[in-house]
């Protein structure tokens, strides 16, 4: 799709919103998060979900320049024809980006609680490696008091090493807005079999129990029919559960990392709204795929105005 095409795009969706029949928000934006994040109003999303990357591999280097006034040369012109010289201060490299997470994902996080409303939360996905660094961050911008599970997704998959306990869990941190009031649709919960379902009869066995903060669930089949082929995509049983859970029906959700778009079709089998951002071609087009069903509309960072 060329830009010309997206620029209609948006102007037809623009009368479509006014439209009293559909107000619905089904938005995948391509382009770099803190862009579209800055966009956005305060007190919208009533959730957002994230899974931002890490351990990357890539060797990220960052390069501190001072620069003078210098009339005899320089090696650049600034304003009113002022010359100019630079120097190099500090070169800070690291093997990943892992090591400067949090710094990375700050500004993110802010904006993140910008944007959610009085009684919405966020949920970070992030693993064993990096989660204590991202709760301090966390506990810094919502408030300790803020933080109110970690969830840890157990799986029991893949190759197991026999030089330490194999990893087999990640980590979810929820923190809401107002701890005192936020959504927790218990009712909305799905609910667990009974081991031993005799024990307990027959109604509570029919009603299962409530699952705890330890969720034991497979990851994504690598044949299974909910697989897109996107190396990270996250198992919709996951995300179902937070989305039921922590927004009602109507409600805006956001993934700003958003990947093969996962949390997009939670959002929407469960008649959400969702804005969904990722800078990779790649995944917007997994993601236009996935979420051919529920006519979302398709814009770049550039032409996103926010709503
Ligand atoms: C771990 S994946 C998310 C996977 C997703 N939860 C799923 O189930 O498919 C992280 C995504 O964040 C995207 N990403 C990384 N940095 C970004 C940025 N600054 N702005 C927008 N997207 C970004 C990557 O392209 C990648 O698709």
């Amino acid at each position: 799709m060329d830009v010309d095409e997206r620029v209609e795009e948006i102007e037809e969706y623009g009368a479509h919103r006014h439209a009293a029949q559909d107000t619905r928000v089904r938005w995948i934006v391509q382009g770099e998060n803190l862009e579209v994040l800055r966009a956005l109003p305060d007190a919208r999303a009533a959730l957002c979900y994230i899974d931002p990357p890490f351990n990357t591999g890539r060797t990220r280097r960052h390069t501190r320049l001072r620069t003078r006034r210098d009339a005899s040369g320089g090696d650049r012109t600034g304003f009113g024809g002022q010359r100019y010289k630079s120097e190099v201060v500090g070169v800070s490299q690291f093997a990943d980006r892992f090591d400067d997470l949090p710094a990375y994902l700050e500004p993110r996080l802010r904006e993140a609680r910008r944007v959610l409303r009085a009684d919405g939360s966020l949920f970070v996905h992030l693993d064993p490696r990096e989660s204590h660094y991202v709760k301090v961050l966390l506990d810094a911008i919502f408030g300790r008091e803020s933080f109110l599970n970690e969830i840890v997704w157990a799986y029991d998959y893949g190759a197991r090493t026999k030089s330490r306990w194999p990893a087999k869990h990640d980590t979810i941190l929820w923190y809401a807005v107002d701890p005192a009031s936020y959504t927790f649709d218990y009712a909305a919960m799905d609910r667990l079999p009974y081991a031993a379902p005799g024990l307990v009869g027959p109604e509570k066995a029919a009603r299962g129990k409530t699952p705890t903060d330890v969720w034991w669930q497979t990851i994504v089949p690598t044949n299974g029919r909910e697989r897109t082929g996107y190396a990270t995509q996250k198992p919709l049983a996951i995300l179902s559960r937070i989305v039921a859970v922590h927004s009602r029906p109507g409600d805006l959700v956001l993934d700003f990392f958003a990947g093969s778009g996962t949390t997009g079709e939670a959002a929407a089998r469960l008649d959400r709204d969702f804005i969904l951002v990722d800078q990779n071609p790649e995944a917007v087009r997994v993601m236009r795929k996935r979420l051919a069903f529920a006519a979302p509309k398709t814009l770049t960072s550039r032409q996103f105005e926010g709503l």
